[in-house]
């Protein structure tokens, strides 16, 4: 018998976000990482962790972990899909807004979780380039 999902009726998660939520594309850790990075949210205490596999300065391939909400897995899900292609000064140009439209909404109490998964990008970034440079 499925599991319910009894957090949907209080928060008003939409569609979208309980699909992204049930089938994200892109959990996992990848092996070959060139950066992993844990990001912790200090307003709820859970971490999300990602790693990029990058090719001169494009984002080929990003993989997470939430060990969070379903709001965090969904948003994790869409910078993950939405970075994959792109360079890395395209993706630190994602806004929280254009995650949260993704998902088509968050409840305001549920925000800090798509700003977890949009400082784990920035966090990754950084620590990507600081690599380069010292390497450089
Ligand atoms: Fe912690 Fe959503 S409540 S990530």
């Amino acid at each position: 018998m499925p599991i319910k999902y009894s957090e949907r009726s209080r928060l008003k998660y939409s569609e979208k976000l309980i699909e992204l939520f049930r089938n994200p594309k892109n959990v996992g850790e990848l092996e070959d990482a060139d950066v992993k990075v844990d990001e912790g949210s200090p307003i709820c205490g859970d971490v999300i962790r990602l790693s990029l596999k990058i090719k001169g300065d494009r984002i080929v391939d990003a993989k997470f972990l939430s060990f969070g909400c379903a709001a965090n897995i969904a948003t994790g899900e869409v910078i993950t899909e939405k970075i994959k292609g792109r360079t890395l000064d395209e993706s630190e140009k994602i806004t929280i807004e254009e995650v949260v439209k993704e998902v088509e909404g968050l409840p305001a109490i549920k925000m800090h979780c798509a700003v977890l998964a949009s400082k784990a990008l920035k966090k990754a970034i950084v620590t990507y380039r600081r690599k380069e440079k010292r390497l450089s």
